[in-house]
């Protein structure tokens, strides 16, 4: 008899949500990646633009695109300021717009900043161990708040997609900014 293929099956290390094993992707996002989304585009400039602002990891078990099925993620992001804007993710739409997700802090202090289709945002602290929902047609963006690596893991449809582009044109209606040493929402002009 032909013994059982031995499957190795993906590895989350829970101190830091880091993801071992076969098939896992990495996507790394630099400070030239990031044009046009902090609002100081000056500051921007004198920072290294090969410096990388965060990494996604991610484990998709079947073909993006396939209704029906999830993907896990892991994402990092370094401890930084851009002016008084937080390191943070470019942020996105799910492209089929009632996709949800659920996104699991596992280490350091941020910020999952919503916005829904009216435009109204609103933002979760994320602390180790923090569960947040984010219910479908709401853009999500993530801000690290902290002076250390703020990783939370995610798990969405693999269906979902991304919509950049929404983000990318017009942005979030409001800013996660420094004010007085604590971050704030701040409504853009
Ligand atoms: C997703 C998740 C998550 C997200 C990363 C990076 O839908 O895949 O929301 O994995 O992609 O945190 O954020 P950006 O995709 O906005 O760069
Ligand atoms: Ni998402």
């Amino acid at each position: 008899m032909t013994p059982p293929a031995i499957v190795l099956l993906p590895h989350v290390d829970f101190d830091t949500g880091t993801l071992r094993g076969s098939g896992i992707e990495t996507a790394v996002r630099t400070i030239a990646d990031l044009k046009g989304i902090f609002r100081d585009a000056r500051a921007l400039e004198t920072l290294d633009p090969k410096a990388v602002v965060y990494r996604v990891e991610a484990y998709a078990p079947v073909a993006e695109g396939t209704e029906g099925g999830l993907f896990w993620g892991a994402t990092f992001i370094e401890p930084g300021m851009v002016g008084d804007e937080y390191f943070m993710t470019k942020g996105h739409f799910h492209a089929r717009r009632n996709r949800g997700e659920y996104y699991v802090t596992v280490a350091g202090e941020g910020a999952l900043i919503l916005m829904d289709e009216a435009r109204q945002t609103r933002f979760e602290a994320m602390s180790p161990g923090s569960v947040h929902y984010i219910p479908g047609h709401t853009a999500h963006r993530t801000a690290n708040t902290g002076n250390a690596v703020l990783s939370f893991v995610a798990c969405w449809p693999s269906d979902a997609g991304h919509d950049y582009e929404t983000i990318a044109a017009r942005g979030f209606s409001a800013r996660l900014r420094n004010v007085a040493g604590v971050p704030a929402l701040v409504e853009e002009a």
